[in-house]
Parts: C-alpha cells; sequence; structure tokens
C-alpha cells in the first residue's frame, strides 16, 4: 500500500517546478532586475494556466463520489489564484512602466512587489497542501501518472518550437 507522500508525488513535482520558476522571479525583483523579473514571472503564468487547465479539464472531472472536497472547491481556488497573479502582473507592469530612478526608488519597488507576493504564495501554498492531502490521495495513480506525463511531454514540444 503506498504511503500518502508517494500518492502525492506527481502533484508534488509539478507544485515544486511552478515554485521555483516564481521563486527565480521573486530573486530578480529582490536584485532590481525588474525586466528580467518579468520575463520569469510570464513563463511561470504561462505554467500555472496550463497547471491550471490540467487539473480542470482531466483531473478533477474523474474525482470519485464522497471526495473530501468537490471540484467546484478546487476551482473557486484556482479562481482565486489566478485573480492574485494578475492582480500582481499588473503591480510588475506599473514598475516596468515607470522604472525606478534611485536606488532608494529601486528597493520602495521591490518591497512593493513582495508584500503582493506574499498573498499569492499564500494562497497557492495552501492550494498545493490541500490538493497532496486530498485530491492526490483520491484519483487513481495511473491517471495522475499519465495525464502529468502528457503534460511534461507537451511542454517540452513546445520550448523545443520557441528555439
Ligand atoms: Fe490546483
Ligand atoms: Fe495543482
Amino acid at each position: 500500500m503506498p504511503c500518502a507522500a508517494d500518492s502525492a508525488r506527481h502533484f508534488a513535482r509539478q507544485h515544486e517546478g511552478l515554485e521555483a520558476q516564481l521563486h527565480a522571479h521573486l530573486l530578480d525583483v529582490v536584485g532590481g532586475d525588474f525586466t528580467q523579473a518579468e520575463q520569469h514571472l510570464r513563463q511561470w503564468r504561462t505554467h500555472l494556466a496550463r497547471h491550471i487547465e490540467v487539473e480542470e479539464q482531466e483531473l478533477l472531472p474523474q474525482l470519485p463520489e464522497g471526495a473530501r472536497w468537490s471540484a467546484r472547491v478546487y476551482g473557486q481556488e484556482h479562481e482565486r489564484i489566478a485573480l492574485l497573479a494578475d492582480e500582481y502582473g499588473e503591480r510588475l507592469a506599473q514598475v516596468l512602466a515607470n522604472p525606478p530612478a534611485t536606488e532608494t526608488e529601486r528597493r520602495h519597488a521591490a518591497l512593493w512587489l513582495i508584500d503582493a507576493a506574499h498573498a499569492l504564495r499564500h494562497v497557492l501554498d495552501h492550494h498545493h497542501q490541500r490538493e497532496h492531502t486530498a485530491l492526490a490521495l483520491e484519483l487513481p495513480e495511473a491517471l495522475q501518472e499519465r495525464v502529468w506525463r502528457e503534460h511534461g511531454l507537451a511542454q517540452e514540444l513546445e520550448h523545443q518550437g520557441r528555439r
């Protein structure tokens, strides 16, 4: 019988990838490189949108009767995450439209972004925990494995196409 950590490994790997991209973006923000930060944020946002799409189209419809949380609960959290991500992206766009002229302004801009990122990361973390401790344990392992593998291959092909 697989333990809970084993059952959640496919979701955990996906979420770690997303977290690493957001982390790379935040390092740019802390370093004051807002142009690079915008590129990393765009990559993360695209990946996040695909991730949510895969869950909503291929995984949540397979939730069994009597699941701990309904698909609607996950869907509402996805909407909240997308909203916070868009609001955060708007802050970054404002910084880029009016770039800080001094070191002090740069530090203020970085802190203003990090304040908004805090709420976003909190909601993401909570949502990932819910998926690891409920959704991942309630969906068939073979389904999770297949769906995330196909998603990974699609991403790889797209990445190669961009070069
Ligand atoms: Fe999700
Ligand atoms: Fe997820």
